[in-house]
């Protein structure tokens, strides 16, 4: 019902105040009613044994003297005085005139104690006179003398007395309630400071403390508390430090990296895992399988955890990207704490490898057909010595293909020296010299083919750069080759360069046959061509682009290409 220990207090002591006082009240009253009456009652038996003598020595006999006699005493006494038969029958009374009309009062109980044993007494309420009277009654010999008094003196002592009880009650009720409000202010303050203080460390607030303790239970009660919440903030400090670290740990791995707990549930990832697995949801606190929507590795994690062993595979995802998967349980007192899941991006080492082991079978292929083919020729010559015509046609085609194989092995030195040389001195170069160049060693080329070339360079611009002049060279010679290759009959094809605040940007672009989209990513692989046969009738060694790509990772330039039916436009942006 009341909440507060304040008012709690005050209601139980006010409550044990008011029943002391009504219990003291009534005992009180009832105490002093009974002694009250027992002194009028002795009084009475004094008095009725006076009236008993005088009737006695008067001796009366007859209802009339009798009569008499008790008006007088009555009187004087201030008494109601009534003299009855040992049968019950009123002989005379100072009230009535007529005493014979009574009734018999054989049964009063005052006259029967009396007939008894001596004396009795009643108390009894009067109609006539609207109040409790006192009966007593003594057995004389022949007759009972019986006396009546009015209550209402006792009544009306006891009536001041109660009003002197009641307001010396309500005066003690009104201190106490005064005193004892003071006293539990003072005793619950603390204990409702401790209570602030416990409710707000409970709401996150960890820098209060209570100030205001003695030194008493309470006091040491709260001074425990005090140090109790500076342990608990320490460890809380050193919890979240060690969180941080491990997230900040976790974080700068580049491998993705997730841990599910013994309940399925994600309770620690980094972003690369998040990112690797395509996942835009946060993941805590959720079961793996509500945010990880790939088959294979939700099966593989159901199995982990079944079979609490450890598993790596590999998986493919529909990104292309490869992943390396390590599914390590986590166990503790023979039980499955969770497992770690570690994602490890491999595409690229796939990509090398494949890479790697297409170049071994590219170089020998290549280097391998022209001299098959120049074996053919010579074994065919060999035994057609004879037919001059024969012999001189076969020389020159394996001249021809001495000079492919030449060129290839030209441009395979060419490239393991852009790659693992270091020296490229940097000088000031112009791009536009070298472009005019370029198209002047190709014009035999350009006129045979019909192609119209157009060099856009702004007269007012300068395209002098920082760069390497073999490098430029090598990019811009490869690139229009190319353009002209795989140009239609009669295209075009147009070089321009712009010059921007801190950068310089170059494009050759051409109205020729286009790359295929699935082609673009591997043009710059080594010996990859989209057609074998035109690049090889276009005297292709199918390493250009190669050479392209790392003159300009040399020179720490960048190169982008755009393709489409209309042509193909490789843009290269340099530094000034
Ligand atoms: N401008 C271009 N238009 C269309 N295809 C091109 C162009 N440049 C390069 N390619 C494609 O890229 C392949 C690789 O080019 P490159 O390394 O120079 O070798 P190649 O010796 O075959 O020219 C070519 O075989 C060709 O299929
Ligand atoms: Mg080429």
């Amino acid at each position: 019902m009341f909440k507060k220990l304040s008012t709690k207090l005050i209601f139980a002591y006010v409550s044990l105040i008011i029943c002391l006082t009504l219990i003291v009240f009534l005992l009180l009253g009832t105490l002093l009613r009974d002694t009250h009456i027992s002194m009028i009652r002795e009084t009475m038996a004094k008095d009725t044994s006076l009236i008993e003598l005088k009737m006695k020595e008067l001796g009366i006999k007859t209802p009339a003297r009798f009569k008499k006699e008790i008006d007088l005493l009555s009187r004087i006494m201030k008494l109601r005085i009534t003299i009855i038969k040992n049968n019950g029958l009123v002989i005379a009374d100072s009230e009535v005139d007529d005493a014979s009309r009574m009734d018999n009062h054989l049964y009063r109980k005052e006259i029967s104690s009396a007939l008894e044993d001596k004396s009795g007494y009643s108390i009894r309420y009067s109609n006539t006179l609207k109040i409790d009277m006192l009966y007593y009654a003594h057995k004389s010999s022949d007759y009972v003398i019986r006396l009546a008094q009015p209550l209402y003196e006792v009544e009306s002592s006891l009536n001041s007395l109660k009003s002197l009880i009641l307001n010396v009650s309500l005066i003690v009720i009104i201190t106490s309630i005064l005193i004892i409000t003071l006293i539990s202010i003072k005793f619950t303050r603390p204990i409702n400071e401790t209570m602030e203080f416990a409710l707000d460390f409970t709401k996150g607030n960890y820098n209060k403390r209570i100030l205001n303790y003695s030194e008493d239970e309470i006091g040491i009660l709260q001074n425990s508390l005090n140090k109790m919440a500076d342990t608990i903030v320490a460890t809380l400090k050193e919890h979240i430090f060690e969180q941080e670290k491990l997230k900040t740990t976790i974080e700068s791995i580049s491998d993705g990296i997730a841990l599910i707990d013994g309940n399925k549930s994600i309770i620690i990832s980094n972003n690369s895992f998040l990112e690797m697995l395509s996942i835009k949801t946060t993941l805590e606190n959720k079961q793996y399988f509500e945010v990880i929507r790939n088959r294979k590795l939700n099966s593989m994690i159901e199995q982990s955890l079944k079979k609490i062993e450890k598993s790596s595979f590999e998986l493919q995802l529909q990104n292309e990207r490869i992943l390396e998967i390590i599914l390590s349980p986590i166990q503790s007192n023979k039980s499955l704490q969770g497992i770690l899941i570690v994602l490890h991006d491999i595409s690229e080492r796939k990509k090398i490898e494949q890479i790697k082991s297409d170049l071994v079978s590219n170089v020998s292929h290549e280097l391998k057909t022209p001299i098959a083919i120049v074996k053919g020729y010579l074994e065919t010559i060999d035994e057609n010595l004879d037919n001059r015509e024969m012999t001189r046609e076969f020389i020159s085609r394996a001249i021809d293909n001495i000079d492919r194989q030449n060129a290839i092995i030209e441009d395979i030195i060419k490239l393991s020296m852009i790659e693992s040389s270091t020296d490229f001195q940097n000088q000031i170069i112009d791009i536009r010299n070298i472009v005019e160049n370029c198209i002047e060693i190709l014009s035999p080329k350009i006129q045979q083919k019909g192609i119209t070339v157009k060099a856009k360079f702004k007269k007012s611009d300068s395209f002098s750069i920082s760069g390497n002049q073999f490098l430029a060279e090598e990019i811009f010679f490869n690139l229009i080759d190319n353009a002209l290759n795989y140009n239609k009959e009669n295209g075009t094809i147009n070089i321009s360069g712009e010059v921007l605040e801190d950068k310089m940007v170059f494009k050759v672009k051409d109205s020729g046959i286009g790359i295929p989209e699935e082609s673009i990513d591997r043009i710059f692989e080594r010996f990859y061509r989209v057609n074998k046969g035109r690049s090889r009738t276009s005297g292709g060694t199918g390493l250009g682009l190669s050479i392209v790509k790392h003159a300009v990772m040399v020179q720490q330039w960048n190169i982008s290409v755009k393709s489409g039916c209309s042509g193909t436009t490789f843009t290269i942006i340099t530094g000034k």
